[in-house]
């Protein structure tokens, strides 16, 4: 009891601490302590508070083109199956049998129905129960019942879900970052991709990670310093909802592709890397998206699960798969910096510094005051 007070105490405090790093002045900006990325208490209450009722991208509608095509996906206590009906909407449903609990459906694929592997119940494609063997007599028939579906939403192409029923709509507040991204037509891009790895560190981190400029010339001198060098990063729009910075391509590196034709110079010339509040991250150049939805599991372990599309058909075979290569590689990189660093952030003297000029970190400031206005003082 006197340790469940204590561990409440400690929580309290850092949301109180949160508070104060988020009011600082841009210039005066910090860092949060290492515990608010190692403490199992506090990734329960950010589970609580906001995670559990916050919109999250799953993936691209494209991944599933026809009817009856699906995925599978966990967020939080939730199996979820992603899956496009005879009517040609996408559903997110509830990867559960209304008999006792089995899984529906595993990884991906394309059906026409789909039935349990246990008693062999079988369901629509928008889940309503077609039969249940030897089930007559106790009314359990045709369209009496059906898998429990939660709100889902495209935007620009991604699909989003959300397990709060009461949750406010996305697109709506999504308008700012519309601006950002109008000229490269990111609904139009074209799925090629999708991969899925679990990472030992914590949510935070690779948002952090993904969305900060500072380390791109350290980390990546190979893959990513000649394309978009830390010097020439700018930090971009933000609001309630997003952040965003541009990766700007020095004169001296090549033309990436045309992509869209409305796009100017200046947008073919620059990656625009993205965070929809709380757990999406993406970069968007003009022939090529990667969008990493990262699913917190444990204070240190995320799924991430990361598609690669592009625009139209400009890029050969061979150019997507040098792409996708540099993308793993990328990861690679990012992913032994994070995981050695959220083994060192137990430490009592994990440090609380100073965060970069705005050019290059400033949207971990964004992302803080995101957090912050999670716990209404
Ligand atoms: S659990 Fe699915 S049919 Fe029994
Ligand atoms: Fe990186």
């Amino acid at each position: 009891m006197k340790m469940q007070l204590i561990q409440k105490q400690r929580v309290a405090e850092m949301v109180e601490t949160l508070h104060q790093v988020a009011a600082l002045p841009e210039a005066e900006a910090q860092c949060l302590p290492g515990w608010f990325y190692t403490d199992p208490e506090f990734f329960d209450l950010e589970v609580r508070t906001f995670l559990s009722k916050e919109w999250h991208c799953l993936g691209r509608a494209d991944e599933i083109p026809q009817p009856g095509d699906y995925f599978t996906a966990q967020l939080f206590d939730e199996p979820l199956l992603v899956v496009r009906g005879d009517d040609e909407q996408i559903r997110v449903l509830s990867n559960l049998c209304r008999h006792r609990g089995m899984p529906i459906a595993e990884g991906s694929g394309s059906t026409r129905k789909f039935v349990c592997s246990y008693h062999a119940w079988s369901y629509a494609r928008d889940g309503e129960l077609l039969n249940a063997p030897r089930m007559r007599d106790k009314g359990v028939t045709k369209g009496s019942c059906a898998l429990p579906e939660f709100r889902c939403e495209e935007w620009n192409g991604f699909i989003y879900a959300n397990l709060d029923d009461d949750a406010e709509p996305l697109a709506p507040r999504l308008e700012q970052l519309e601006v950002l991204l109008e000229n490269y037509e990111t609904d139009k891009m074209r799925h090629v991709a999708t991969f899925e790895e679990d990472w030992h560190t914590n949510w935070k981190c690779l948002v952090e990670n993904f969305m900060e400029a500072y380390h791109l010339s350290v980390v990546h001198p190979e893959t990513l310093h000649h394309y978009t060098p830390t010097g020439l990063s700018r930090k971009a729009l933000s609001d309630d909802t997003f952040t965003a910075y541009c990766a700007n391509y020095p004169s001296s590196a090549e033309a990436r592709g045309m992509g869209a034709p409305g796009l100017t110079e200046d947008e073919r010339r620059r990656s625009t890397l993205f965070n929809v509040f709380p757990a999406q991250v993406a970069s968007q150049a003009a022939t090529l998206l990667v969008s990493l939805s990262i699913k917190p599991l444990a204070v240190d372990c995320i799924r991430v699960r990361w598609t690669l599309s592009t625009y139209e058909n400009e890029l050969t075979q061979d150019e997507l798969e040098e792409r996708i290569a540099l993308w793993h590689e990328v990861n690679r990189e990012d992913r032994e910096k994070l995981e050695k660093m959220q083994l060192a952030l137990s430490s009592r003297h994990a440090p609380s510094g100073h965060l970069a000029p705005s050019d290059y970190e400033g949207t971990i400031w964004d992302f803080y005051r995101y957090l912050s206005r999670q716990y209404p003082v």
